[in-house]
């Protein structure tokens, strides 16, 4: 078990906020952010190298290069990666992103999420993931996220099932997860399943 984190107190939220809720808030990171970023990933290593996503090519998951290629996709037309900061001290405890945003007819995207380990089990991830999702059908305009989850992953299917997630079948070898080509569950949800008008 890695040790807590100790963050700068920034109390109130930040101006680059993308959604708050009652016990965390979403905003987009910035180059300050590296150093807390890379502390949090890193005592959490062992905890989630086991569902991190390793591109053939590409910087370590671990290392500096990670933070520079999660900070240049944060906003673009194909991606959405934030911070998943607690609502008391403004603290880091996870990230959330949308990917593989396709517009057109298809309008969906992809789900990702962690919580550091000591951060796990107060209702962060499922909270960061409503307010993702109510953004992503409504100021995004999206229709379709879909999260997909090896399926040994059981406290993950257990988080997007509690939320209102469907189970749609599985894709086989679909997703290299350190470094394997893991076959992954896909879970989804729609515009009209979540209720926005
Ligand atoms: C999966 C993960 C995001 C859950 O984060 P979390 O902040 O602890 O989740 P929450 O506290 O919001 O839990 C919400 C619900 O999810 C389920 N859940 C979460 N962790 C669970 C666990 N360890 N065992 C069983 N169910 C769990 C429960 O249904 C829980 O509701 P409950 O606490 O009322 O029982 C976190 O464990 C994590 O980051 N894991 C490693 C990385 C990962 O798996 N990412 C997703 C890849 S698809």
């Amino acid at each position: 078990m890695s040790k807590p984190s100790r963050a700068p107190r920034r109390p109130g939220k930040p101006a680059d906020t993308i959604a708050a809720g009652t016990l965390v808030f979403l905003r987009l990171p910035r180059l300050e952010d590296r150093a807390e970023m890379l502390r949090v990933r890193r005592g959490s290593r062992a905890f989630l190298e086991p569902w991190e996503a390793t591109p053939e090519r590409g910087p370590s998951p671990w290392g500096p290069g990670w933070f520079d290629r999660f900070l240049a996709s944060s906003a673009t037309d194909a991606s959405l990666r934030m911070l998943i900061c607690a609502a008391d001290d403004g603290r880091i405890v996870g990230q959330i992103g949308l990917g593989g945003i396709v517009r057109g007819a298809f309008q969906s995207a992809f789900l990702g999420y962690w919580i550091a380990e000591t951060e796990t089990r107060r209702g962060y991830a499922r909270q960061a993931i409503t307010l993702a999702i109510s953004h992503a059908f409504g100021t995004m305009g999206l229709h379709r996220v879909e999260a997909n989850i090896i399926p040994r992953n059981k406290p993950s299917k257990l988080l997007v099932k509690r939320i209102g997630f469907r189970y749609e079948g599985l894709a086989r070898r679909y997703l290299r997860i350190n470094h394997v080509w893991e076959d992954h569950e896909h879970w989804a949800i729609s515009r009209e399943e979540w209720g926005t008008p």
